[in-house]
């Protein structure tokens, strides 16, 4: 529902917009949906032109992994002072600003919460629209801040720490997810066996530094459900075979990487052939891949051998725009702000912690 000050003050917008028509559109992104305080700012003739991140993992490091309410109050003490530090950094004021981009979902409430409640907040006092973002689509559209940058449309393999999933992206707003993980994330799986190897929190970027130590030994772990016809995953079968392994091990450091190596090539293999079979399906010939996994070097490494032998190409964002950031979120809402559709004029402020991609 829209109230009368809504709608007085979404015309009010309009007004300022018109105003503003003139300026370049820059759009303020703020992602807040995890473990990271991420704020940037995208310029439409200049690109990313401010790019603030504090990462909350030293906080949670001592709990081996994420503390919601420990998250949402750092977010608190964080988000102010990275908006001032990213319109510092760009050269920029509040009047250069002509939108608010934050992360609706999905994610952890209260992190979620404080990112939208700032976001709304100032767009109410700044009379700017606020848009909410999709986290996944932020991170599916990252690519596209690159030089050499995918056009619609194309296949999307998106592995963060929540979701594995391809996606069929047709054009922007026009996702169908063609395959996901039934049970664990590909991040999630990284995790947890990179806590059975004791390597602490973070534990993707861990795991695939011991990984490096691996001597290429006899353990073959499986490739979950490629031996039927599918798009789905399912990585929660590694981390108890990694269980297993490290139960039966010497327990020496040497071990522990055999064993790293040999899981971490069990997922990328699994992720490979998932992503031969729904290019083959969709016809296309180019690859995202974006989320947190994708700064996995092994994975880069083997994407790229396949799309060379298929005759395609593999797009990934720099390495900063993998994991969670507002760049992403900034350049999404630019792509929305356009589009003019998913502008939130309520001042209600509403989050979506489940919040699915797909367009069914
Ligand atoms: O996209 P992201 O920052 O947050 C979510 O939206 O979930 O992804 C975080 C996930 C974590 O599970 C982390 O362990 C994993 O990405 N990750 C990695 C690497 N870097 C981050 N996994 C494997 N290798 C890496 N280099
Ligand atoms: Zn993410």
């Amino acid at each position: 529902m829209i109230g009368r000050y809504d709608r007085i003050s979404f015309y009010l917008n309009l007004l300022i917009m018109s105003e503003k028509n003139n300026s370049p559109i820059r759009i303020l992104g703020i992602e807040t949906s995890c473990d990271e305080t991420g704020v940037a700012i995208y310029d439409e003739h200049s690109g990313i032109v401010g790019h603030q991140l504090y990462s909350q993992v030293k906080l949670h490091q001592t709990y081996g992994g994420v503390v919601p309410e420990l998250a949402s109050r750092d977010h608190v003490r964080k988000i102010l002072p990275l908006i001032e530090a990213t319109l510092n950094q760009a050269n920029m004021t509040k009047s250069d600003i002509s939108a608010i981009a934050y992360t609706q979902g999905p994610g952890l409430i209260g992190a979620l919460l404080v990112g939208a409640t700032v976001a709304k907040s100032l767009a109410f006092a700044w009379q700017v629209p606020a848009i909410g973002i999709h986290h996944l689509e932020g991170h599916l559209l990252a690519p596209l801040l690159e030089d050499k940058s995918p056009k619609y449309p194309f296949l999307a393999l998106l592995v963060s720490g929540g979701h594995s999933m391809l996606v069929d992206v047709k054009g922007l707003g026009d996702y169908d997810i063609i395959g996901e993980s039934i049970d664990d994330a590909a991040g999630e799986a990284f995790d947890k066996t990179a806590k059975l190897l004791e390597l602490g929190y973070p534990g993707g970027p861990l795991l695939a530094k011991l990984a490096e130590k691996g001597e290429g030994n006899e353990i073959k772990f499986p490739r979950p459900m490629t031996d039927r016809p599918g798009l789905d995953f399912s990585f929660s079968g590694l981390k108890t075979f990694a269980a297993n392994r490290i139960y039966a091990s010497d327990g020496s450091e040497q071990s522990k990487a055999n064993i790293a190596e040999a899981f971490q090539e069990a997922v990328i293999d699994t992720l490979a052939i998932k992503c031969k079979r729904a290019l083959k399906q969709t016809g296309y010939s180019q690859l995202v891949v974006a989320g947190g996994v994708s700064a996995n070097t092994y994975l880069r490494e083997q994407l790229a051998l396949l799309m060379e032998k298929l005759n395609g190409e593999v797009f990934y964002p720099r390495l900063e725009y993998c994991t969670d950031n507002g760049a992403m979120i900034a350049y999404a809402g630019f792509c929305q702000f356009k589009l003019l559709d998913r502008q939130d004029v309520s001042h209600q402020i509403e989050v979506r912690p489940r919040w699915p991609l797909s367009n069914g």
